[in-house]
């Protein structure tokens, strides 16, 4: 089989790796893929957004048999849709417009979780500076201000006092700094807990649950600094019971597959206030894999990925092992757990500096590896394009060897790229025991 996958973060990265052991796959693309990705695999082109006659001709020209979309912005732009009228026999993992549309919009999902009782943030939605404004005094702090559309992982801003959620509504309203995205914003509770994300591959029907993730959203260590898209991840995220998976399952993913005979992969990311099977709340749905949640996910899945992603689209029948839990599937995974730390670029999420060279290890053993993210790659030679740069993703027989060999990775790429270390920050406490 050929397989597209689109995108080119760390997320797609860890697909690639994953999809690559698929005894199914033949050849595998990238498109645009990013420098850590092998050349030849690579599809030199601008990243697909909302023009989808190149990526038909390509799948044509190719023949690609199955489209794996990555990221957010072609799937709420309706690749879905676009490919099954254009190419019907084509095999696409990813929601159609509809489904997507619970990331694509903020204001849509909360609507969604209202009508179906999901419990969730309770929000209010502003359309203009000025109702954000008459608003803001009645809503209790911390307040959580969700830009409505997407915003590559920047739209989410948490507030402690009113001057700085007035300040943030001014910047997204008058300067405009996420654009059309900003159209309408939400005031939303915040929520206190501790943040899992669940992922549950869907085919319309049923849902088959990945092992839970712990994200780490802040940028900087003690979970201080700015909302980001993500600084680090690890696997499995056991501070979500099998009791909660199960709630999750019936009472979140199961209104989610009636209403929109949801396809592909819905990020369920949830806030935990205790041990409780229903003490929980969902912080966002998203259409896609998460990133970085995927670099610790994909590593420890038993079986053949692509033989999953394939019956979200009905072109396979589930004759791989599962296992119950109660009335939820799951996917069976290794034991162990996978830590991932991601490396950025100093000032990510705000303005950073691009074009930083970097220097990778020779990898000390098959626990640790790397993948890439905002990096080019030109005749061996490797320098940053975006703010999260590369994910370094240790295996270990628990968390704290996982993180141990991660953090022991870091040191000597520290000391390799001292000269540009300065430019470079990450995270120090991903994976630490609470
Ligand atoms: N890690 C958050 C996200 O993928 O949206």
């Amino acid at each position: 089989m050929r397989i597209l996958i689109l995108g080119s973060g760390g997320r797609e990265s860890a697909l690639y790796l994953k999809i690559k052991e698929s005894s199914h796959a033949d050849e595998v693309f990238v498109w645009p893929g990013n420098g850590l990705i092998p050349e030849k695999d690579r599809v030199a082109r601008e990243s697909v957004a909302d023009d989808f006659s190149s990526l038909k001709d390509f799948i044509l020209k190719e023949k690609i048999d199955f489209t794996v979309v990555g990221n957010e912005t072609p799937l709420v732009a309706g690749v879905r849709d676009f490919l099954k009228q254009n190419i019907p026999a084509h095999a696409v993992f990813g929601p159609n417009k509809l489904g997507a549309a619970l990331e694509g919009s903020k204001a849509f999902s909360d609507a969604f979780m209202v009508e179906a009782n999901i419990p969730h943030g309770t929000s209010v939605v502003a359309h203009s500076l000025a109702e954000a404004k008459q608003l803001l005094p009645q809503q209790s702090l911390p307040l959580v201000l969700k830009a409505d559309g997407l915003a590559a992982g920047k739209g989410v801003s948490i507030h402690h006092d009113y001057e700085s959620a007035a300040q943030k509504l001014s910047e997204i309203f008058e300067t405009r700094i996420f654009g059309d995205s900003g159209n309408r914003v939400l005031l939303q509770k915040f929520l206190h807990g501790q943040e899992a994300s669940l992922f549950a591959l869907c085919n319309g029907r049923d849902a088959l649950l990945l092992p839970a993730a712990r994200d780490y959203k802040r940028a900087l260590t003690g979970d201080a600094g700015e909302n980001t898209g993500g600084m680090g991840a690890y696997t499995p995220g056991d501070h979500l019971t099998d009791a909660q998976k199960e709630f999750t399952r019936t009472h979140i993913i199961e209104p989610v597959l009636q209403k929109f005979q949801y396809r592909g992969l819905l990020y369920v990311g949830l806030m935990i206030a205790s041990n409780r099977a229903d003490d929980l709340a969902v912080v966002e749905f998203n259409c896609r894999f998460g990133d970085p949640e995927t670099q610790s996910i994909l590593p420890i899945l038993e079986g053949d990925l692509v033989e999953y992603l394939l019956w979200t689209d009905d072109k396979y029948a589930i004759n791989f092992p599962i296992v119950s839990l109660g009335s939820a599937k799951l996917i069976p995974y290794k034991r162990g757990a996978v830590v991932n730390v991601v490396i950025a670029a100093r000032g990510y999420p705000g303005a950073f500096k691009k074009s930083i060279p970097l220097v990778f290890l020779e990898q000390p053993d098959g626990d640790v590896h790397v993948t890439g993210a905002g990096i080019a790659e030109h005749a061996g030679k490797y320098t940053s394009t975006g703010g999260r740069i590369a994910n370094v993703v240790a295996w270990g027989a628990n968390r704290a060897a996982a993180r141990a060999k991660a953090y022991a990775y870091l040191e000597n790429f520290k000391t390799a790229n001292a000269a540009n270390i300065a430019d470079l920050y990450w995270r120090e406490d991903i994976g630490a025991l609470a």
